[in-house]
């Protein structure tokens, strides 16, 4: 290959004559000066606020916005900041109040946005709008995932007739992005108010920091001037309330620390094209012990994740939104070296939020062409006024739209009781998973047998009192005897494998080894065309 030569020759004296003499240095002087300039409006950007602002900040047990970042990727691995001294020469601050750049999390390149509240509050002007679209265009063009680091007062008030209109695409853009199976992350240190309340809201997984994340549409103040209520901040919008109540936040971290390393876990569950590092490593728990820990009566629930620490690659799993909707445990990990998304019934009944949680799970594992492996120990959807009214059918009809149209292959093992809708939910024969199996103990039916016989004899007795005749209970009695006999012998697992309702009947201590044979032959499956709803 051809080698370039230069006019200017080796590395010279600077004498007269030299290449590098005259208007040489007069321009390298000149490029220097250029630099020192440049490298004055960096450091403006890198300072913030100031010093009184950052001390502040400080002092509040707060980290900045590049201290968050650092935090967040890898070890030594390279910062490319965009668009550092945004806003210079203009009436804002330099840097527009937000650090932007490309960063390496977990092995994985991805989209960086922090604001900086050191700046007039982290609030967004013009030229933090023009930022972070562009960071959000990087991230859409180049397929990376894109991590918003949120403390914002919102608008730059004194300036919100330049924003207010064109902000809203900052909101399109993001879930524009979980649309095109592009994940979102947010994690929310403090102030998210009002619009900035959708960063979150729009994102495919928020963390918010207890104590910290305040995130409402509106603060205490609004609320008590619009309807007059009053309320203090932790309850209109802390980490808690939306961890516990709202579900708006997936995981409550304890500082800021651990919000970002449960970033950097969410990141590592992406994308299921990357090679998992925990391949064939065994779990650290004896499989023998999966032939004690489910109950011999089914009424009593036992926890799933005792099976998953003897199922999973290492007994690790990253377990998703545990504080919300906790009847049901949802999470990732790998079998065999095939990372899973697990769905597993913790406490029999499903509600409005676990039905709600599942939804959501199965989309992202639709959004990271994750194989989803369902556990089922259901007694099915919750029942009775306060749940009906509460929507728990739409909210069960909203989890049975995604098990019946997510697009990544599904795998089901029966590991106690699988009745009523929740068979449906939980991805029953009918829902099509690519295989099923049901361990000795389990049983499914429509719903238990005594359940059953109690439901025959209130409609037997109430058809007898609608035609004034006397109710034989003698009869009732024998009805009921067996009918609970007939349904249990139904529900019991050889039962319904005869019928071929299942791939088989497993010894559980195989599961492993099932499910990772499974796994090996199921590939990924499509890619899901909607973006993730938080619901
Ligand atoms: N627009 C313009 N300036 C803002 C601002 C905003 N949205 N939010 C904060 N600032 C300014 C403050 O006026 C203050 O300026 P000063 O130091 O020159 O007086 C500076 O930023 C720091 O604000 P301060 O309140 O001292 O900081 P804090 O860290 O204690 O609180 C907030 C930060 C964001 C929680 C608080 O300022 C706040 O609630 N702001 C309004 C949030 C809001 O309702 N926004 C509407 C969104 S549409």
């Amino acid at each position: 290959m051809p080698v370039l030569t230069s006019n200017l020759g080796p590395r010279g004296s600077g004498h007269p004559g030299d290449a590098r003499a005259g208007a040489y240095q007069e321009n390298r002087a000149a490029m220097l000066e250029r630099l020192t300039e440049l490298e004055s409006a960096l450091r403006q950007a890198r300072g913030g606020g100031g010093d009184k602002y950052v001390t502040r900040h400080h002092a509040r047990g707060k980290l900045l916005p590049r201290e968050r970042i650092e935090l967040l990727v890898d070890r030594d691995s390279p910062f490319l900041e965009i668009c550092p001294v945004a806003a210079w020469g203009t009436d804002y601050p330099v840097g527009a109040s937000v650090v932007a750049g490309i960063g390496i999390v977990e092995g994985v390149p991805c989209v960086i946005v922090a604001n900086d509240p050191t700046v007039r509050g982290g609030a967004v002007n013009p030229f933090s709008l023009k930022k972070t679209q562009r960071a959000g265009q990087i991230a859409r063009e180049n397929r990376l995932p894109l991590v918003n680091l949120v403390e914002s007062g919102g608008a730059d008030l004194p300036q919100q007739a330049e924003i207010f209109i064109p902000g809203g695409a900052a909101f399109r853009d993001l879930t524009r992005l979980s649309a095109a199976a592009i994940p979102t992350v947010a994690v929310v240190f403090g102030n998210a108010t009002a619009g900035g309340a959708y960063i979150p809201g729009m994102s495919d997984y928020t963390i918010f920091v207890r104590d910290r994340a305040k995130v409402f549409l509106a603060g205490p103040p609004l609320v008590k001037m619009a309807t007059g209520e009053t309320v203090d901040d932790e309850t209109l919008g802390g980490a808690m309330m939306h961890g516990v109540r709202s579900g708006l936040a997936d995981f409550v971290a304890e500082d800021e620390r651990d919000a970002l390393r449960l970033a950097r876990s969410c990141v590592r569950n992406f994308d299921n094209t990357a090679k998992t590092r925990m391949f064939g490593v065994e779990p650290k728990y004896d499989a023998d012990d999966l032939l004690g820990i489910p109950s011999a009566d089914l009424r009593v629930p036992f926890d799933p994740r005792e099976i998953l620490a003897r199922v999973l690659d290492g007994s690790e799993f990253d377990e998703f939104k545990p504080a919300y909707g906790p009847a049901l445990c949802t999470g990732w990990g790998a079998i065999h070296g095939h990372r899973v998304g697990v769905l597993a019934n913790v406490r029999g009944v499903l509600f409005s939020a676990e039905a709600q949680k599942a939804a959501q799970f199965i989309q992202l594992a639709n959004a990271s062409g994750t194989p989803l492996v369902f556990l089922q120990n259901t007694t099915g959807y919750m029942v009775g006024s306060e749940y009906e009214q509460g929507g728990i059918i739409k909210h069960g009809a909203l989890m049975i739209n995604a098990v019946a149209n997510s697009r990544v292959p599904h795998l089901t093992v029966n590991i106690g009781a699988s009745y009523g809708a929740g068979n449906y939910g939980m991805c029953g024969r009918a829902f099509e998973p690519r295989f099923l199996f049901t361990w000795p103990n389990a049983k499914s039916a429509v719903m238990g047998p005594q359940q059953l016989a109690g439901v025959l004899s209130i409609v037997a007795r109430q058809a007898a009192e609608a035609k004034g005749h006397a109710y034989d209970e003698e009869q009732d009695r024998t009805m009921r005897f067996m009918v609970e006999h007939k349904v249990e012998q139904e529900s019991a697992a050889l039962f319904l494998s005869g019928r071929l309702y299942d791939d088989g009947v497993i010894d559980p201590r195989d599961t492993r080894t099932v499910l990772g044979l499974c796994l090996a032959l199921v590939g990924t499956g499509d890619r899901g065309q909607f973006g993730v709803f938080r619901h």
